[in-house]
């Protein structure tokens, strides 16, 4: 399953419309899709309470949102830029996911910016790369940014610049086939225990010796 995640709380949002849109388009090419809105996180889950690395503790109504996270093959990331970044919301949905050392690594993740700006959310995409980068997923390099949204995205989600709905058609079959060719590795990272926290440095000074 591809998951593409709306990555703000807000409703309405035209990074919703966006990902609603490019859901179709996964599907449209024959793949099972499924969106994740964080408009619909409730509220009471996005709680400083609930940063502990296991399920158990999370609210039981976090839990379907972390499934999809964690049974996902692949992952979109459609991001709005907020204050020249990533929203917070997203920010804090990533860091409430339980399993931190291995949910996200050598998953295949794809990013697309949108943003009422000139720069097309270049700013939250790099960013977030940064923090995928850290977690160890397989960074699909061709990104799509669509800036001045609010003249690119009707009211009801409608691509209206034919280029970007290119593009953004484009970079699903590319994305697909660097999902699919990236699977073999995903069960070689899968088999080898706790792969981030090499990082750690009493593993990393043992690793060195
Ligand atoms: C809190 C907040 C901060 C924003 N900061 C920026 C920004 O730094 N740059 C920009 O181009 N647009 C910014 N915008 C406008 C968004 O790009 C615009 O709302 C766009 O529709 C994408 O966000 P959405 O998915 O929430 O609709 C901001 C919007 C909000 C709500």
């Amino acid at each position: 399953m591809i998951l593409v995640i709306a990555g703000t709380n807000r409703s309405n949002s035209t990074s919703g419309k966006v990902a609603r849109r490019v859901v179709e388009i996964y599907r449209e090419l024959n793949r099972d899709c499924q969106l994740l809105d964080l408009a619909d996180v409730p509220q009471h889950c996005w709680s400083s309470e609930y940063y502990s690395d296991e399920l158990n503790a999370k609210p039981l109504e976090f839990h379907p949102f972390v499934c999809a996270v964690e049974e996902a093959k692949a992952l979109v990331i459609v991001s709005p830029e907020y204050n020249g970044g990533i929203p917070g919301a997203l920010k804090l949905f990533i860091d409430l996911l339980p399993n931190r050392d291995t949910n996200l690594v050598a998953r295949p993740v794809c990013f697309i910016g949108v943003a009422a700006g000139e720069w097309g959310g270049l700013r939250p995409i790099e960013q977030l790369e940064t923090v995928f980068l850290y977690r160890k997923a397989f960074l699909f390099p061709e990104r799509v940014f669509i800036r001045a949204c609010e003249d690119v995205v009707s009211p009801n989600g409608e691509i209206l610049d034919p280029r970007i709905a290119r593009r953004l058609r484009n970079q699903a079959e590319r994305f697909l086939r660097f999902a699919d060719h990236l699977l073999p590795l995903r069960d070689l990272f899968d088999s080898l225990p706790n792969p981030a926290a090499l990082e750690h440095p009493s593993i990393f000074a043992e690793e060195s010796l």
